[in-house]
């Protein structure tokens, strides 16, 4: 049984075939209107979500498919302290893949270990969320015409944003990437991702908390929002918050080519009117997410019918 948990779950192929089929269903949505007649998605989520939880609801009706919904923790048996083993083994009577957001760190994997069926991680806390990768990998390769060759800049809550640690470990697979890690010191990117990706993987990398010296030399900025529910301490949080605002006026520094990126949901950190600048593909990114999730969807659920006619 095979679930995405993490990013390093999907090979480099697998990655450009998931764009492949990405880019063939936002040609041509009618050829894919049926391709999950009768499979059911059951979405668990446990933390709050608009985006990753409706795209993935979405993503499957458009394969014809149907969709079975847990929004909230607290009316589900988890607040009775149902463990997640048992939810994700009762879901799997239920339906034919699942996708769960869990505040814990390594939720996913536990549900994947007790699920019957594939899991697809849809953010487990501060660690990873592989699904908004597969949306920001497209992103790049249609805004930028290339994934190899890139100066990415990454600005905010590098600490807590999983995010980011998840686009990290894609990026370590491209050629020639350069990544310049902008972010207060208190928000640095934490060391195993530092150690086991960027170092691991002989990335260059600098980090600074200068954003205003790093913007004219990225091909990419990748904001991110300062990830209040996982501070401790709400003081800390309300002193970092707004430690970066793109505005207009500082997108005058930027290259002319350079696409700004978020995965939103956003606060302050990108004033609203950068909105209307060509650069800003944040809302085409949460579109291209939707056709992302509807290709992984496919993929993990026709090596299911694989299996299946392997065994009977
Ligand atoms: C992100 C998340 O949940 O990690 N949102 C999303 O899925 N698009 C980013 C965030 O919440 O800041």
């Amino acid at each position: 049984m095979r679930s995405v948990i993490d990013i390093t779950d999907l090979s480099k192929e697998e990655l450009a075939s998931l764009m492949e089929t990405a880019n063939d269903i936002m040609k041509d949505p009618g050829k894919y209107a049926h391709a999950c007649a009768g499979r059911k998605l059951a979405t668990l989520f446990f933390e709050p979500s608009t985006r990753t939880r409706m795209s993935f609801e979405a993503a499957m009706y458009e394969l014809g498919g149907s969709v079975i919904s847990m929004t909230d923790g607290a009316t589900s048996s988890a607040a009775k302290g149902e463990s997640v083993s048992d939810t994700a083994k009762i879901v799997s009577c239920y339906a034919d893949i699942i996708a769960m957001r869990h505040p814990k760190e390594g939720a996913a994997l536990v549900a994947a270990n007790a699920a019957s069926v594939p899991v697809i991680n849809a953010g487990d806390g501060g660690h990873c969320h592989p699904t908004q990768t597969l949306a920001d990998l497209l992103t790049i390769s249609r805004e930028k015409g290339r994934l190899c060759d890139l100066t990415v800049g990454l600005c905010g809550d590098l600490k807590f944003g999983r995010t980011v640690h998840s686009l990290i470990n894609a990026l370590s697979r491209y050629e020639n990437i350069r990544l310049v890690l902008i972010s207060p010191e208190e928000l640095r990117l934490p060391d195993y991702v530092y150690n086991d990706v960027i170092v691991k993987n002989g990335m260059k990398c600098v980090q600074t908390p200068d954003l205003m010296w790093a913007l004219p030399q990225l091909d990419v900025l990748y904001m991110t929002r300062v990830q209040r529910e996982r501070f401790f301490n709400e003081e800390e949080y309300l002193r970092l918050k707004d430690s970066y605002i793109l505005t207009k006026e500082k997108l005058n520094h930027a290259r002319p080519d350079m696409i700004v990126m978020h995965p939103l949901p956003r606060v302050n950190e990108i004033s609203v009117s950068v909105d209307d600048d060509p650069r800003a593909c944040y809302f085409r990114q949460a579109l291209y997410g939707k056709y992302m999730r509807e290709a992984l969807i496919l993929m993990l659920l026709s090596e299911c019918e694989k299996n299946d006619a392997k065994t009977y």
